[in-house]
């Protein structure tokens, strides 16, 4: 569905999202809302393939392959609170089912099983200790969470001092002309896309409501400084369809 109703542009902002965090090997990502894997499975490539950069022949798009990734399937459904990560990249979403639409598409890569945990878990109450991570992202899902300040509070605990903070989410388009014909996308071809592929109109209407619900892009920015974050900026991507926020901890 994410394809269909992005017209397979989520993978550039979600390659945009990776370009613009430019991650370092042995850096620990978590990405909260994070069933699908895109993000994590983008951060285990973009780090296993850095130190090839400077050699710009073989530079690979990042959106068309994953070397790296794991299924590594943890007792009691993750990581518990007080325990040491052990893997580069973690994986955290409140829905178990998600989670397995995710550790499904790893398997269907044939991937090996290194670098990645899967974690049951709220973002408004993360089930890991204080300054664990080096970057927290959360891609189109903090528009979900019902106390989004809250789970901006939390991802500045579990970030270590000096982490970033890197959110995609859904935003204003300012363009008159291109507001409008977003609209007309939005309210009349999402429901339906999702009844004739999903079987599910009343989810798709839902989602374009959520999204016009969500503050925009200067509010948004003001509650990751509310929550406590430095440096905060963002950008718009596909003329404000989408904003991509970032903050550090300082
Ligand atoms: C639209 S999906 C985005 C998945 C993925 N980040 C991506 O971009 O492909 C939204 C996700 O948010 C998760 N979610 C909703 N509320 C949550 C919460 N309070 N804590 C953690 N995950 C949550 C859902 O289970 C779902 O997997």
């Amino acid at each position: 569905m994410n394809d269909v109703m992005s017209l397979g542009v989520h993978r550039l902002w979600k390659d945009t999202l990776l370009r613009v965090m430019s991650p370092r090997p042995g850096q620990r990502l978590l990405d909260v809302a994070g069933g699908t894997g895109d993000i994590a499975f983008r951060f285990l490539d973009y780090v296993s393939s850095r130190p090839e950069q400077t050699d710009p022949s073989r530079q690979r798009d990042i959106s068309s392959k994953y070397y790296y990734c794991a299924s590594e399937e943890r007792a009691g459904g993750g990581l518990a609170s007080g325990q040491e990560p052990s893997s580069r990249a973690v994986v955290c979403d409140i829905n178990k089912e998600m989670l397995k639409v995710g550790k499904r598409k790893a398997a269907s890569l044939g991937l090996a099983a290194t670098g990645l945990s899967w974690v049951v878990g709220d973002a408004e109450e993360l089930p890991f200790d204080d300054d664990q991570f080096d970057v927290y992202t959360v891609a189109f899902g903090i528009r979900n969470v019902t106390h989004v300040d809250r789970a901006l509070r939390e991802a500045l605990r579990v970030l270590k001092p000096g982490g970033r903070f890197m959110c995609l989410e859904f935003g204003k388009v300012t363009n008159p002309l291109l507001a409008r014909l977003y609209d007309a996308y939005s309210f009349q071809m999402i429901p339906v896309l999702g009844e004739v592929i999903a079987g599910d109109w009343k989810s798709y209407q839902y989602l374009v409501e959520s999204i016009r619900r969500f503050p925009d892009q200067e509010t948004f920015k003001c509650m990751v400084e509310d929550a406590g974050f430095s440096r905060v900026q963002y950008r718009n991507l596909t003329g404000g369809v989408v904003a991509l926020h970032s903050g550090f901890k300082l």
